[in-house]
């Protein structure tokens, strides 16, 4: 990317829209957290996929396998996590959904990310499609807890003398996504007059297929990455650039 295209405009097109609508869609991905400082999972070089096979880390067998070795990078990735803090991106998003409610209009926030970084930049309407790290859920009776905190040993499920292994509460390849999370994504993807695809790479199924939901219900469809992607060639406006430097500004333009 050279440097021009770092700060691609805001189209006029898009503001006007953006005035008027009513339901407004973002899907998000590792992208809108890259500039807190947390990496994304299939960039050449720094994506967690470079480093690591997805079967032996992110996958119930892996858990079965070997639940320390799995543990232990979760650990690594929540501790990384703790540490970092919203980034412009997450903030204007915050920002839009407050300004929207506003003038009426409601944007609903679709993320694939388990870092809680939109909750903590302010978002309150989020759809996690993907689990929450901070989260633990027992691998035998399901039961969800929040916050384990690091111990020596491999945690256990104390619901009912239950005393199956916890794991992260995270969706591991092979895994369904939760069934309720994943209805509200659809919907809010079909019926909404905007749809906004930041930071993702739009290859991981189901969340890939949201965009392109959108656009067969006639919606403006909006990519904010900084690299090509599938869907690049068929959105309304492809704005190439960063999540932290586009977001801020299209408020501001529309909103200060
Ligand atoms: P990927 O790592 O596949 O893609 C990240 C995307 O973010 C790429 O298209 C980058 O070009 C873009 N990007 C990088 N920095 C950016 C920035 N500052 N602003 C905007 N875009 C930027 O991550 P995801 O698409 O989120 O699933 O991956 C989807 C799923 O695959 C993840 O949720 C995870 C992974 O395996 C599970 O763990 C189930």
């Amino acid at each position: 990317m050279t440097p021009q295209a770092e700060a691609p405009t805001i189209p006029q097109g898009l503001i006007e829209k953006l005035r008027a609508a009513k339901r407004v869609a973002v899907l998000t991905g590792a992208g809108a957290s890259a500039e807190s400082g947390v990496p994304t999972f299939r960039e050449a070089q720094t994506g967690l996929w470079a480093e690591h096979r997805p079967e032996d880390l992110a996958t119930p067998q892996a858990f079965e396998k070997n639940p320390g070795r799995v543990w232990e990078w979760y650990e690594w990735r929540r501790s990384l996590i703790r540490d970092v803090t919203p980034n412009e991106g997450h903030y204007a998003l915050a920002r839009m959904e407050k300004l929207l409610a506003g003038q009426k209009a409601n944007l609903t926030l679709i993320t694939q990310n388990v870092d809680g970084l939109h909750q903590q930049a302010g978002s309150q309407n989020v759809l996690e499609l993907h689990g929450n790290i901070q989260r633990t859920k027992c691998a035998q009776c399901g039961n969800v807890a929040t916050h384990w905190e690091k111990s020596t040993s491999l945690p256990q499920c104390e619901q009912n003398n239950c005393e199956g292994l916890l794991r992260p509460d995270v969706v591991w390849f092979g895994e369904s996504l939760p069934l309720n999370v994943l209805r509200q994504a659809i919907a809010t993807a079909q019926g909404c007059d905007i749809f906004f695809s930041i930071g993702t790479s739009v290859l991981v199924q189901p969340a890939a297929s949201l965009p392109a939901m959108a656009l067969e219900a006639k919606a403006t469809v909006v990519e904010i990455n900084p690299n090509p992607t599938p869907i690049t060639e068929r959105v309304t406006y492809a704005l190439e650039g960063l999540s932290g430097d586009i977001l801020p500004r299209l408020v501001a333009r529309i909103w200060d």
